[in-house]
């Protein structure tokens, strides 16, 4: 036996039992030599110490009657028919009005049963015995049984058990377990130094590592099986922490981010993207178009050249969409309904340096809210421009992204946007379904042009809310922001 696998109580326990080789040691025993003042460090230290087979113990139960808490006030202030009998003799008239007014209703009650049962009846409206004598010495044997609680069975009366037993609360059996232990010879053979008692670490240092003291030392057990409240703490909204992981797989991919305002113009949100002035998207509905600012100056160069460009195509080969070109329209405020608004800026102050550039950020379209719609929502905005950026490079990025957040499977399918052309949709499978996620293609010449970049530029906007419930496998967007505190605490870490 390997004795440096023992715990201090055991230690000492079994210390103190080689001092008396043969002998039976009780509890108390046990306490007294080895300075403990809780009996289950010693109960504990004796199991330990017979699983090892340095003692052995024997235990033997017994049974024991107690008061339970309505014989503890029994015994203080007597029992029910006792205090009953008592006021019955010492009363002038003791009716049943005037043992209802000194008696509350729940003692009155079971009182005048427990009585009639000793044969006291009414007679004349009043509570009489034929036979006093025998009344109070049932009452005395009563009050004599309840006095001599706790005591063992044996030693009791069997109608009184049988009869308190059928009363509530009164008395209560319990089984208590005697135990003694005597060393075996093992524990003898155990020498005296393997018993000295070791500072026991519960709490590792780095002090502690670097000196020797580890080798020497014990060490607290941990039960790992035991629960445990789960600490609250503070942590990122499920939202916060899915843009650090997009954010932190494009940083990956080698893209920069972009951050940007909301406030914008028409002309840079669509007009720079060949979004037709009277395209519906422009529409009421779909803009919260602002009061204020309610217009932005924009240098005349540019809209002159969207101008061209909606107009009859400008220098690209394109007709355009034809009609008249407004830059008053241009120039009106709103609020950004996509993203793409702060990449094609980007584009026109960087035309000729290739780059990858992203950004996660809000955007606002004015929709009812459902279980699939906000008018506030956010958007996983990309670009790559580079000399030979194609398609393929477009899909593959895409398919990497979405590799990357653990969805393997992306599909492609052909799309329109005014500004890219070719045009796709992405798409991601999810518990056995094809669900869109967002949009992609490369930039028209009648977006590129007119800002002097040469170079194809692959783009994309998607959702990143549809992300999350696929991620945190909801059916309500809603679920996302209405601050459920339960819920927020019980999402996984991402
Ligand atoms: N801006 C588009 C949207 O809001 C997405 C998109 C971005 C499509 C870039 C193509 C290229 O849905």
């Amino acid at each position: 036996m390997d004795a440096v696998a023992l715990l201090n109580p055991e230690r000492r326990m079994l210390r103190v039992m080689q001092g008396k080789s043969g002998h039976q040691w009780t509890l108390t025993e046990v306490l007294t030599a080895c300075e403990w003042g809780d009996q289950a460090v010693a109960v504990g230290a004796g199991h330990g110490l017979s699983n090892a087979g340095l003692v052995s113990t024997t235990e033997s139960s017994s049974a024991l009657f107690r008061l339970a808490d309505e014989g503890h006030k029994a015994k203080e202030n007597g029992l029910l028919e006792s205090r009953i009998w008592n006021w019955i003799t010492q009363s002038d008239t003791p009716s049943m009005a005037a043992l209802q007014s000194e008696f509350e209703r729940h003692e009155a009650g079971p009182g005048v049963g427990l009585l009639k049962r000793l044969g006291v009846q009414l007679e004349s409206g009043v509570f009489v015995s034929s036979n006093p004598s025998e009344v109070e010495a049932a009452i005395e044997a009563r009050t004599a049984f309840i006095q001599s609680l706790p005591a063992a069975p044996e030693s009791l009366d069997v109608s009184l058990v049988e009869h308190f037993q059928s009363r509530r609360g009164l008395i209560e059996s319990v089984i208590t377990i005697t135990r003694s232990w005597s060393i075996t010879p093992q524990g003898q053979a155990i020498k005296s130094e393997a018993l000295v008692e070791k500072q026991s670490v519960s709490e590792i240092t780095t002090e502690f590592l670097q000196s020797d003291a580890w080798k020497e030392a014990d060490y607290r057990p941990f039960d790992v099986t035991l629960e445990s409240a789960t600490p609250r703490t503070g942590r990122s909204h499920p939202m916060q922490a899915l843009i650090e992981r997009v954010r932190s797989i494009f940083l990956e991919m080698g893209f920069s981010e972009l951050v940007d305002d909301y406030v914008q113009t028409a002309g840079w949100n669509m007009d720079a993207l060949f979004i037709p002035q009277d395209h519906p998207a422009r529409e009421m509905q779909d803009t919260f178009y602002l009061e204020n600012p309610k217009s932005i100056d924009l240098p005349e160069h540019l809209t002159d050249a969207w101008g061209a460009i909606h107009e009859h195509g400008g220098e690209t080969g394109s007709v355009g969409w034809g009609g008249k070109f407004s830059a008053e329209t241009s120039e009106r405020g709103l609020l950004r309904t996509h993203t793409t608004v702060n990449t094609i800026q980007y584009l026109a102050a960087n035309p000729k340096n290739a780059c990858r550039v992203f950004s996660v950020d809000r955007v606002f379209r004015k929709e009812a809210i459902d279980r699939t719609h906000l008018p506030e929502f956010h958007q996983i905005e990309g670009i790559i421009m580079e000399e030979g950026a194609n398609l393929q490079m477009l899909v593959a990025t895409l398919k990497t992204f979405y590799a990357k957040m653990g969805y393997p499977e992306v599909r492609v399918r052909p799309a329109y946007f005014p500004y890219t052309e070719p045009s796709l949709e992405i798409e991601v499978k999810w518990r056995g379904k094809w669900l869109e996620l967002g949009g992609a293609g490369i930039f028209r010449p009648e977006v590129t042009e007119p800002l002097g970049i040469s170079s194809p530029v692959l783009a994309w906007g998607m959702g990143l809310e549809r992300l999350a419930m696929l991620v945190l496998g909801l059916d309500d967007i809603r679920q996302l922001y209405i601050s459920d505190l339960e819920w927020l605490r019980n999402q996984p870490i991402l």
